[in-house]
């Protein structure tokens, strides 16, 4: 080996080394690494693109064999439909789930993609695919986030053959587990007022599908997974794949086990009622997939998906503050709001030490109940007579931003709007147009009605001081039709409207830098890493009542962080009847993004001390709870305790809190034992009652960790908080 090549490896090994995408051309494999997960495909002898591998860090190149397509079993099973393909397109003898199906302009419904060639760079590849006779292109585009332990994946399809065709199901990926049995599903679904209900069950043969076809992400069903081997992960231990969709539109996730225990996940738009026509020369994104594997069992999945929320999605991601104390006068004042109620609440709210005060529906149109003023979005004269800028000049004189509640996507037959424009409402010529909630919903696929929601949502911006807006959508779809689609292209609503709602608050942010936004969809109808890129929290649910909370955010911190999670301290009894002691509801709203939702004019005096002093402890503790990582000690779940701690980025804080929904027969809460702690340091230990049984100034992490705390919770909803500052010797 002469001196010069040497040196030309040796430079190879180091860019290789610092590279966290590569490609090994000898066995024509593709290597993407993060910092604990290795994920690699290949192109197989047929030039298809074929999975390899994807779980606990490999970097060696030399240890995965080139692809290649399995040995015929039967004739029942083609070689190709049993290797688990990278983007199988639906054709030949493909019998599981495909990735995309299409029609040609010719009425062919037969798809064959492979490997033309590749670009890559230091954390991006995209790999170029073609139909075996087509001029029909996709693009497959990975992204890893090597810090993040995440990799992201999302499609390019387009059409450039001569005629236009259509794409029947067009999905974002399909992620390979490692084939095996005993893996275990973790997913979330709900309902209105129940959102975000964690379900583990064991994966069987054949397919689970989890899905929406509501228009939107839906509260039924939230697009996450979470996978463990063996079904034996907890907490702390075990392999757990998982992952989440980036969209706010129908989708469709299909876990499958085949008869052959190759057991894959694959997600992207639903194809239910799905008929996307591609023109000559024009191409279909699809939503981003993103996915990640741990070693470290559930809790280190929902801290790495928490991570790269905060890191790589939330708007402001490259420079991250803590969501302000929120005032929301929706349980207060419902539809009644006026200059003089609102001011005089928030007068209430700034004693408190709220920072930024919401006004919620009913200021606007002819909005005195839920029947009428969707669509009227100019100030209703008689609630405030002077416009909004009293109020907002009052709010902010009281140190507080003001935010404001919108339903853009809405129109209630009785409104000045659906007079003028009732073809805009979504609808089918000559059927009936189903209300929910006495509104419909407009056609945001079309452009005239994206212009009209952007030109209202921004003179609304740039006329009044607001700094934030609630964007609310209170019913999905129905009778999705769209007679006047330009060039017949009706089914594409499913796709257009959400891009368009998406390019309507892009629009808005750029045009106006300030804006904030929370995302509502009648509670937590539309969360997922889409929306989550454009708006700053999530409405979690409109059940505020703190004990159906807990297992509402239990589930929730699954899949997203504590920092988008909206939650209020309303009043009781609350929406169940049930009351809890306001502490109890403070620490409760207190582990996500605090807010207070109370009718602050019958709270006592008593009330407004101890809410003053718990949104003081709130300031203290909240980059903690928000930007730091999540152990969940005791689950909601499991039992009538729960325990949630959270550790600052830089492990100088840490913060518990418990709380026990009953005690029975004088039975002592159990003794939590904290995680994430440095077992050499010491901590001093800061209580806001008389709650830990043994109280000291200081505390080992050792000592925190394995020998743990005794609380003296009694009775029942008892809930305490403790804060621990590390001392640096
Ligand atoms: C939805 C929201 C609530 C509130 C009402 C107003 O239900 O989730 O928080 O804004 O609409 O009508």
């Amino acid at each position: 080996m002469t001196p010069f090549r040497t040196f030309a490896m040796a430079a190879l090994m180091v860019s290789a080394a610092a590279a966290s995408a590569r490609y090994v051309p000898e066995s024509k494999i593709f290597l993407l690494e993060t910092a604990h997960a290795s994920y690699v495909f290949g192109v197989n002898e047929n030039g298809a693109l074929q999975n390899i591998y994807w779980g606990g860090k490999v970097s060696r190149a030399a240890d995965f064999p080139p692809a290649h397509t399995v040995p015929e079993h039967a004739s029942f099973d083609s070689r190709e439909g049993m290797s688990p393909e990278e983007y199988p397109g639906w054709g030949g003898m493909q019998y599981s789930e495909p990735c995309l199906k299409v029609t040609f302009g010719d009425g062919v419904r037969d798809l064959a993609l492979r490997y033309v060639s590749h670009e890559i760079s230091t954390d991006t590849v995209t790999v170029h695919l073609k139909d075996i006779g087509y001029n029909f292109l996709v693009d497959l585009v990975y992204q890893v986030f090597p810090a993040n332990d995440i990799i992201r994946r999302q499609v390019r399809i387009t059409n450039r053959t001569t005629q236009p065709m259509t794409i029947e199901s067009a999905q974002s990926a399909v992620w390979h587990l490692p084939p095996g049995e005993g893996y275990r599903l973790s997913y979330l679904t709900g309902r209105w007022a129940g959102e975000t209900q964690l379900t583990r069950e064991p994966i069987h043969p054949g397919r689970k599908v989890l899905e929406s076809r509501r228009g939107t992400t839906s509260h039924e069903a939230n697009p996450w997974f979470a996978i463990d081997a063996g079904g034996t992960a907890d907490e702390e231990h075990g392999r757990v794949w998982f992952g989440a969709l980036g969209w706010s539109g129908t989708w469709k996730m299909v876990v499958e086990q085949t008869p052959y225990q190759k057991v894959s996940v694959t997600a992207g738009y639903n194809d239910f009622d799905f008929g996307y026509l591609l023109q000559p020369g024009e191409s279909l994104d699809t939503p981003p997939f993103y996915a990640g594997y741990t070693d470290g069992g559930f809790g280190e999945s929902s801290r790495i998906l928490h991570r790269f929320l905060r890191e790589q999605i939330l708007p402001d991601h490259a420079n991250p503050h803590p969501r302000p104390v929120l005032y929301n006068s929706w349980e207060a004042t419902t539809f009644n709001v006026n200059e003089a109620g609102q001011t005089a609440l928030a007068e209430k709210a700034a004693k408190l030490g709220v920072e930024l005060f919401v006004m919620d529906d009913g200021w606007f149109g002819q909005r005195n109940d839920d029947h009428r003023g969707l669509g009227d979005w100019y100030v209703n004269p008689q609630k405030f007579p002077n416009g909004l800028g009293g109020l907002i000049a009052s709010v902010n004189r009281l140190g507080m931003k003001f935010g404001l509640w919108v339903e853009p996507e809405m129109v209630n037959p009785d409104s000045d709007l659906y007079r003028q424009h009732p073809d805009w409402a979504m609808h089918f010529p000559g059927r009936p147009r189903t209300e929910g909630r006495n509104q419909l919903i407009l056609n945001m696929a079309r452009d005239d009605v994206r212009e009209h929601i952007f030109g209202m949502l921004d003179q609304l911006v740039s006329q009044n001081h607001i700094a934030f807006l609630k964007w609310d959508m209170n019913r999905n779809f129905s009778e999705p039709g769209w007679a006047d689609a330009p060039g017949g292209a009706q089914k594409e609503i499913w796709v257009k409207y959400v891009n368009n709602v998406y390019a309507i608050i892009d629009r808005l942010r750029a045009k106006h830098p300030g804006l904030e936004i929370e995302s509502c969809s009648g509670g937590g109808g539309r969360v997922d890493l889409g929306m989550l890129s454009r708006v700053d929290e999530v409405w979690t649910s409109d059940n505020t009542e703190a004990f159906d909370r807990l297992r509402i955010q239990d589930g929730f911190s699954a899949a997203y962080a504590p920092k988008v999670m909206m939650a209020w301290v309303t009043d009781v009894p609350n929406m169940n009847g049930r009351g809890t002691p306001l502490k109890f509801r403070f620490l409760v709203a207190m582990m996500g993004s605090l807010g207070i939702g109370a009718n602050l004019n019958h709270w006592s005096d008593a009330d407004f001390a101890l809410a003053t002093q718990m949104i003081g402890y709130d300031k203290e503790i909240r980059q903690t709870v928000q930007q730091g990582r999540l152990y969940r000690l005791a689950s909601p779940a499991a039992g009538t305790f729960t325990a949630n701690q959270y550790v600052s980025e830089d492990g100088h804080q840490a913060v518990l809190f418990a709380f026990l929904q009953a005690q029975q027969l004088l039975r002592p809460a159990p003794t939590v034992c904290l995680r994430g702690l440095d077992p050499d340091a010491l901590y001093r230990v800061r209580t806001i009652d008389d709650k830990l049984a043994d109280p000291r100034d200081t505390i080992s992490g050792a000592a925190l960790m394995n020998r743990g705390l005794n609380l003296r919770l009694v009775g029942d909803f008892d809930s305490t908080m403790l804060i621990f500052e590390r001392i640096d010797r």
